[in-house]
C-alpha cells in the first residue's frame, strides 16, 4: 500500500532563542495503521543574501518574527496541493510545493512554510516505511546510509550570536584523532570543560551564546586560538591535524563594509581588504592546526575564495575552504563554484534550500565534484534532530551543530550517540580528512 499523505497539521512554536518557528505535523497512511511525522524550521542569525526566504510576519507580535503568516500558508495552500499524493515520493511532493509557491527562493508563501511540510513529509514516509530517517533519506538519494559524520564543535563565539564580541563568528575543535564518535565527543567535552576552567581562572564568566559556545572579550585572533591549543593541551591532546584539529566560521559577509571594500574587525582595531584578509587566513593555517575556514571573505567574492584556495594549495596545507553564505546550499552556486575552484566543501542547511529534494541534489551534486560536504545546524534551533539523520543517509562526512551545551545542540549529538550505538554506520573520522565513498 503507497503510504499517501492525509492530512498536514500546523503550528507556531518558539526555537532556542525565544522566537516563533514553523512546526508541521504530516499524517499517512500506512501499512497497518496511520504513521505521522514531525519535522521543526531552524531559522539562521547570520542569514546570507542568497537563501531561500523565510517569511515572517513583520506586525507587532514578537518583535515581528511571528510565522503566523506562513502558518497559514502551510494550511491554505501547501497542505490541500499535498494530500493525496505518495509520501515516499519526496521528489514529486517538493515539486508540488515548488509550484505552489511559484518563485524562486521560496519568498511568496515562505521558504520557512516550504520546508515545514517537506521535512514534516520526509520524516512521515520514514514512520511509514518502518525505517530509520537516515535509512529512507539515503534511498532518497540512491545510496546506501553512511557513516556517523566527524563533528566540527563551536567552543568560543563572536560575530552575530555573540553580541559586542570578537567580529568573527565560531572558533572550533575537530576531534579528527579519536577512533570513534563517542570517544570524539568524550574528546570534545574534556577540551571545552579545560576551556571554561582557563576562562574562570582569567575572570570571566563562563556565560555561552547562541550556540552553546563561550563568547570572552577576546583581544586578537590569535588569543582565541592560543585559548584552544592550550585547552586542547590542558586536556592531554595535542592540537594538531591529527588529534585537536580547529576551525574557523569567519562569517565575513557580516562585518564587510560593501561600499569601503573592507572588512571592519572593530574589536580588533582592524580594517582589511581582501588581500588583508587572505594573509591573515593564511597565517592562521599557518600558525595553528587549521583544517576547515568557512566564509573567510564576503558572500559574493568568487575570485576571492579563488584565491585564498590557491593559496592554500600552493602551500600544501590540508586546509577545507567551506562555503556558507557563499554557496547557500544551492545546486547553481555549487556549480559556479565548482566552475571557479572558489571552494572545497559545501555547507549544507536545509533551510537555504528551501526543500528535503533540493538538499540532497546539492550534496549529490557536491560529491560528483570531489568537494566535502558539512551538515549544519542554523543559530536558531529546536531540539529537531533531522539534520543528523540527513548527514548519516548521505555519507555528509561531516557535521556542524554548535557546542556541547544546549539543548538544541545535544538533540542532535545524542541522535547521532544513539544511530552509532543502534546501527554499526562506521565512524567517517579517526582521521583528516575525514573517509566517504567520495
Ligand atoms: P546562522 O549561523 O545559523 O546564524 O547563519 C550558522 C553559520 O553561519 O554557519
Ligand atoms: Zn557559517
Amino acid at each position: 500500500m503507497t503510504p499517501t499523505i492525509t492530512a498536514v497539521d500546523t503550528w507556531e512554536v518558539l526555537d532556542s532563542r525565544g522566537d516563533p518557528t514553523v512546526r508541521v505535523a504530516c499524517e499517512v497512511d500506512g501499512e497497518a495503521r496511520s504513521e505521522r511525522g514531525v519535522f521543526t524550521v531552524p531559522a539562521g542569525a547570520s542569514t546570507g543574501a542568497h537563501e531561500a526566504t523565510e517569511r515572517r510576519d513583520g506586525d507587532d507580535r514578537y518583535d515581528g518574527r511571528g510565522v503566523r503568516g506562513a502558518v497559514a500558508a502551510v494550511r491554505e495552500e501547501l497542505a490541500p496541493a499535498v494530500v493525496g499524493v505518495d509520501a515516499t515520493d519526496q521528489r514529486a511532493v517538493d515539486a508540488t510545493l515548488e509550484d505552489r509557491d511559484g518563485s524562486e527562493d521560496l519568498s511568496r508563501l515562505g521558504a520557512n512554510a516550504v520546508l515545514g511540510v517537506s521535512g514534516a513529509v520526509a520524516h512521515a514516509a520514514a514512520a511509514a516505511r518502518e525505517i530509520p530517517l537516515y535509512a529512507h533519506v539515503a534511498d532518497l538519494a540512491g545510496r546506501e546510509p553512511g557513516r556517523v559524520p566527524l563533528p566540527m564543535v563551536n567552543l568560543l563565539s563572536g560575530g552575530l550570536h555573540a553580541a559586542g564580541g570578537i567580529e568573527i563568528q565560531d572558533f572550533l575543535v575537530i576531534p579528527a584523532g579519536a577512533e570513534t564518535y563517542p570517544e570524539a565527543i568524550e574528546t570534545v567535552h574534556a577540551v571545552r570543560s579545560a576551556l571554561r576552567e582557563r576562562l574562570i581562572a582569567d575572570g570571566h564568566r563562563p556565560l555561552v551564546a547562541d550556540e552553546g559556545g563561550f563568547a570572552p572579550p577576546l583581544g586578537s585572533v590569535d588569543e582565541a586560538f592560543s585559548l584552544l591549543e592550550s585547552a586542547a593541551r590542558d586536556a592531554g591532546h595535542e592540537p594538531s591535524r591529527e588529534d585537536v584539529a580547529f576551525a574557523v566560521d569567519v562569517a565575513a559577509t557580516h562585518f564587510y563594509d560593501a561600499d569601503a571594500g573592507q572588512y571592519r574587525l572593530e574589536s580588533l582595531g582592524r580594517e582589511l581588504d581582501r588581500e588583508g584578509m587572505l594573509d591573515l587566513v593564511e597565517g592562521w593555517t599557518e600558525r595553528y592546526p587549521l583544517v576547515s575556514v568557512e566564509d573567510p571573505l564576503a558572500e559574493d567574492d568568487w575570485d576571492g575564495f579563488a584565491a585564498l584556495r590557491e593559496r592554500l594549495d600552493g602551500t600544501g596545507v590540508q586546509c577545507q575552504v567551506l562555503g556558507d553564505d557563499l554557496l547557500a546550499t544551492n545546486t547553481g552556486r555549487v556549480e559556479r563554484a565548482v566552475s571557479g575552484g572558489a571552494a572545497s566543501a559545501v555547507l549544507v542547511k536545509p533551510n537555504q534550500a528551501g526543500t528535503v529534494t533540493r538538499t540532497l541534489d546539492v550534496v549529490e551534486r557536491a560529491r560528483q565534484a570531489g568537494l566535502a560536504t558539512v551538515v549544519s545546524a542554523r543559530s536558531g534551533e529546536t531540539c529537531d534532530a533531522t539534520i543528523a539523520d540527513l548527514a548519516v543517509g548521505l555519507d555528509a562526512g561531516q557535521i556542524k551543530i554548535g557546542s556541547l551545551a544546549r539543548s538544541e545542540r545535544l538533540a542532535k549529538y545524542n541522535r547521532l550517540l544513539g544511530i552509532d550505538h543502534e546501527a554499526e554506520r562506521g565512524y567517517a573520522g579517526g582521521r583528516w580528512p575525514p573517509t566517504t565513498e567520495g
